[in-house]
């Protein structure tokens, strides 16, 4: 059902692209806003397909997300990419498989490379609003009590029944980051670290924070891990960097025999405008990362 599904949107996709994007090779999903990366991409040719239009997607609900793909050419080497404007989260009511159903379509579709971009809260000591983190691994928090992608009989078709998920985060695209950083001269902190996915739409209690950073999480987001499981199912290369956007680090355990004063209360309180003015702030060099990256792909 969603092999076909996702072949026959894979098929709608390139009846409407030109041949220079006949055969895009890289996916990529970009994370609250994070779009702006549809900017580096040549003005032709260029071709917008908005959700509505396409075999078996859903459409976004999240302010900040728009719905569509845009197909174009990237960088000096014109490498043919599909941009995703607005991702499925599970919070917003979406099956686990859906919000990676995109991915499904981009594996029809012969790409091998998926790029993945989010907003994030920071756990990790030092982690500062601005930084990036680049994932070298993730705990999926939903997919441990059975909220999984993959979960339901597998098709072999895309990939094996029991994937493994040691080496996700391919090495050559996370060593391709620090070249590319370097190569731009971008100072921003990158580091390199565990994304704990969490489903929302709720920030985290201070209770959860303290229990995300005892068991090794280094930031903490709503997002991505589905897209990547499912993206490893299908042997796509996967690179995911995430854009620190609030920072629970400073939360202490509320002491039940201390009053505590009403101002110490918000620190570490994230909430969805600080989100988005941060994405804003560090979108460029995030956007200008990816491409110097996709470009040597
Ligand atoms: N996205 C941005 N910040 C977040 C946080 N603190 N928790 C979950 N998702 C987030």
């Amino acid at each position: 059902m969603v092999f076909q599904l996702s072949n026959e949107c894979a098929d709608y996709i390139k009846s409407h692209l030109p041949e220079e994007l006949q055969q895009p090779r890289v996916a990529i999903v970009c994370g609250s806003g994070l779009g702006g990366i549809v900017n580096g991409l040549a003005a032709s040719p260029r071709v917008v397909l908005p959700y509505e239009s396409l075999p078996g997607f859903s459409v976004s609900t999240v302010v900040g997300h728009a719905g569509k793909l845009v197909v174009g050419l990237v960088g000096d080497n014109r490498v043919p990419v599909v941009l995703m404007l607005g991702r499925f989260h599970f919070y917003e009511g979406h099956d686990m498989a859906a919000t990676a159903y995109p991915v499904r379509v981009f594996a029809q579709l012969g790409i091998k490379t998926l790029i993945a971009t989010n907003a994030a809260g920071g756990l990790r000591s030092g982690f500062q609003v601005g930084d990036l983190m680049v994932l070298n691994d993730h705990l999926n928090m939903p997919g441990l009590v059975g909220f999984h992608p993959l979960r339901g009989s597998n098709d072999d078709r895309f990939g094996v029944r029991f994937p493994p998920l040691s080496d996700a985060y391919s090495l050559e695209l996370r060593q391709g980051v620090r070249t590319a950083l370097k190569e731009l001269g971008i100072s921003r902190n990158v580091h390199e670290g565990t994304y704990a996915f969490v489903c929302g739409p709720t920030y985290e209690t201070r209770t959860e924070v303290r229990y995300l950073t005892a068991v090794g999480a280094d930031a903490v987001g709503m997002s991505t891990i589905p897209e990547v499981i499912v993206a490893r199912h299908s042997g796509l290369d996967v690179l995911a960097i995430s854009l620190i956007t609030n920072v629970a680090v400073s939360v202490k355990p509320p002491s039940a025999h201390s009053a505590v004063p009403a101002t110490s209360m918000e620190d570490g309180m994230a909430n969805h405008q600080e989100v988005l003015d941060a994405a804003l702030e560090a979108a460029n060099d995030i956007q200008a990362v990816i491409v110097q990256v996709v470009n040597k792909l």
